[in-house]
């Protein structure tokens, strides 16, 4: 009847008993030395480490928690007057929200009638309150000897320059640029920038490829496109611009023309020479930014009006962009930043994520400048020259917080804990996981070897659409259980339903739903409002649905299962199966494709891609390979299938349906689980694809 319902029970079945999320019961992990600070799973805060936290005990919190879904609206007002409003708001409008279908349109408004600007948060409210010479960013270059570094005061000056570049170019208020850029000081000084002016800013992930960029330029029309000419990572030189101006090309097919590629020359990457250039419509960043005024006057704008769009994945059709608006965005994604990492003014902050991905929007850019923190940028691979490399940084800059992703902990825990050994960490105070569960296995080596049984881990569950943490770890304030993302952070309502959507108490297991609107959550889905609430607001009437399988303990402490619906989790990186499947079967000779994921030590998941060729097509090598490229040219190179499973036949229901539960069996090679195979149309594709399983 729905199609997200079919199979999701299924689905939570198998997400629910995937080893890496067993009760954490400590003895029977792997029988690894249990850290020192572990009683019966539980591990516990150093008392010295809650003296100082900010919330200190799990009776501060249950208060403040309490506090703030009594009264969400004085709760979080309080929050907001520490910011710069230049009109507060509505004082009876605090909240606005309906997440019920049934009861009218969906609607999330916060702090309606208030009128501020983040980049004036971020930036100048910093400047002004005394820090101008405090480090905003440090940067840390592809090789160990490049860096580099800037104060907010001259921060607040590249910020203004660029400001002033776009509203000379006619970028005002609601306009979108996309920003295609690698992890140099730019970035975030260029989403700063938008934000200064009222411009939404649509950050595209520098991995993406031409193909996923026109997309994206097709949907959001920017006036002007933000990139550099080339980065390197690790050996690997990647031109950005061409890939830019491909897109560029494919959008002008499609109707939409920008006027403006503005290009950063990323010296150490790639000489001007090298850049293939359209005279008037390319512009060298250097050649003309630096001239602007060091001073921009800030656009004051509504609290409800958009800061950026970011696109995702969603398990159907074609990426979704996400809108965040203004007034909440700032104050959730700053006090979920301050809390989950308990932070300090003295803190030394670095985020492994990129920019173009949710958490680089978050927690590298918006959350910590808010805070006026310093942050780490850093341009390269977490593994080159060496698997030391993430330590030879927090040594160089002190870093006190690393906040990073499973996927890292797993690969470098592979290399070898000599590795880290190398290097004091003697800074390190508070750490943190995001993107995809944590093992308990990965966590306990992130807690004893990484921090040296100090640190706690922050293993911070949340979304593109939330803007910040939904369920995380508050450091100081309780024992934590490795693999679990604790409790929720105040003001968020996290329900765990059945199949019907009835509330499930105590321990439960069932799929994951938010009950009351929160101030970072995102308001729709670009130009698409049906998609926002059918995806989200209609699977489970009266709550937003997150498309998570969710456990929760005897003890109250929550347990991720993973995504329950057609989104692959491959390194932290969210990942349609849809997607993929319309990259494959754009190939001349592919018929038809259908791809599941697989768990993958490293990675988390995998890609694994049944294809299906056009009649008379032999199977070789060289198509596997160019199929492989289809991917990666109309997505990017982290989508690349893991595998390619040749396929005579999709097992089909006689509806025509493809019976994905029996391609993940399949895929897992848990051949005796199939199940009942009766209600396909088809029977015999099963045994057609067992035997080519291997081949
Ligand atoms: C997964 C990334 C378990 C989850 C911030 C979610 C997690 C999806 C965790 C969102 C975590 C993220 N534990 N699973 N700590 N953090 N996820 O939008 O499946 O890129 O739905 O946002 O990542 O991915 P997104």
């Amino acid at each position: 009847r729905r199609s997200w319902a079919m199979g999701l029970s299924d689905r939570l079945a198998v997400a629910a008993s995937r080893p890496r999320h067993a009760a954490p019961c400590a003895a029977t992990v792997l029988g690894e030395p249990l850290p020192a600070s572990e009683d019966h799973g539980l591990v516990y805060p150093s008392a010295d480490f809650s003296a100082q936290a900010l919330v200190s005990s799990p009776q501060q919190y249950q208060e403040m928690y309490q506090r703030s879904i009594d009264d969400p609206a004085e709760f979080w007002s309080e929050i907001a007057e520490t910011f710069y409003w230049k009109q507060k708001w509505n004082p009876d409008e605090v909240c606005t929200e309906n997440l019920d279908v049934t009861k009218g349109p969906i609607k999330i408004e916060w702090f309606k009638g208030g009128k501020t600007n983040v980049c004036y948060n971020a930036v100048d409210r910093n400047v002004e309150a005394g820090d101008s010479e405090k480090i905003a960013m440090y940067w840390e270059g592809n090789e160990p000897d490049q860096d580099g570094k800037l104060t907010y005061s001259e921060l607040l000056d590249k910020v203004c320059q660029l400001a002033n570049y776009l509203k000379s170019v006619g970028v005002g208020k609601g306009d979108a640029v996309v920003i295609y850029l690698p992890m140099l000081m730019e970035l975030p000084i260029a989403m700063l920038a938008c934000a200064r002016i009222g411009a939404v800013h649509s950050v595209v992930f520098a991995g993406f490829s031409a193909d996923a960029i026109a997309q994206r330029i097709i949907d959001c029309k920017p006036k002007v496109v933000i990139t550099c000419n080339g980065v390197k990572r690790g050996l690997k030189l990647i031109p950005l611009k061409d890939i830019v101006d491909a897109s560029l090309v494919e959008s002008a097919k499609n109707g939409v023309t920008v006027d403006i590629c503005l290009t950063y020359e990323n010296q150490l990457a790639m000489k001007k020479e090298d850049t293939q250039w359209t005279t008037g419509r390319d512009v060298w960043w250097q050649d003309i930014v630096p001239d602007f005024h060091t001073r921009c006057d800030v656009e004051w704008v509504d609290a409800e009006d958009p800061l950026f769009l970011l696109y995702t994945s969603g398990s159907t059709g074609k990426p979704k962009g996400v809108l965040h608006t203004t007034g909440g965005y700032m104050v959730y994604s700053a006090t979920t930043f301050k809390h989950a990492f308990d932070y300090k003014p003295t803190d030394i902050y670095w985020c492994t994520a990129d920019c173009g991905w949710i958490t680089g929007h978050s927690y590298v850019t918006y959350g910590p400048l808010l805070n006026g923190a310093t942050v780490l940028v850093y341009e390269g691979a977490p593994n080159y020259p060496d698997p030391g490399r993430c330590w030879d940084i927090v040594d160089k800059y002190g870093v006190t917080i690393f906040y990073t992703a499973p996927t890292l902990v797993r690969s470098l825990m592979r290399d070898g804990s000599e590795y880290v050994n190398r290097y004091s960490r003697k800074s390190l105070r508070v750490l943190g996981s995001v993107g995809e569960p944590i093992n308990p296995t990965a966590w306990r080596w992130f807690y004893n070897v990484v921090g040296d049984s100090r640190c706690p881990i922050s293993d911070t569950w949340w979304q593109t659409e939330t803007g910040g943490f939904m369920i995380t770890p508050l450091p100081g304030a309780w024992p934590q259980k490795p693999g679990s993302a604790t409790f929720p952070f105040f003001g968020v309502k996290p329900v765990i339903v059945d199949e019907k959507g009835r509330e499930l108490d105590g321990e439960c297991n069932g799929y994951l739903c938010i009950k009351k609107s929160w101030p970072g959550a995102f308001r729709t889905l670009y130009g698409d409002k049906d998609r926002y609430e059918t995806t989200y607001f209609k699977p489970f009437s009266g709550y937003y649905f997150s498309g998570d399988g969710c456990r929760r303990d005897k003890d109250g402490y929550h347990w991720l299962t993973g995504r329950v619906d057609d989104v692959i989790n491959v390194s932290g990186h969210r990942i349609g199966t849809a997607e993929v499947e319309s990259a494959l079967v754009s190939h001349p000779k592919c018929a038809e494709a259908a791809v599941v994921g697989i768990d993958h030590e490293v990675k988390g998941q995998g890609i694994y891609a049944f294809v299906t060729l056009v009649d008379g097509v032999p199977y070789s090598d060289d198509l596997r390979k160019s199929l492989i490229m289809a991917v990666r040219s109309q997505i990017g190179a982290f989508a690349a299938p893991d595998k390619i499973h040749w396929a005579p036949g999709l097992p089909k229901t006689r509806s025509g349906k493809i019976m994905r539960r029996i391609l993940r069996k399949i895929a897992s090679r848990q051949l005796d689980e199939l199940g009942d195979t009766s209600t396909l149309a088809d029977p015999g594709v099963v045994d057609q694809l067992i035997s080519l399983s291997d081949s």
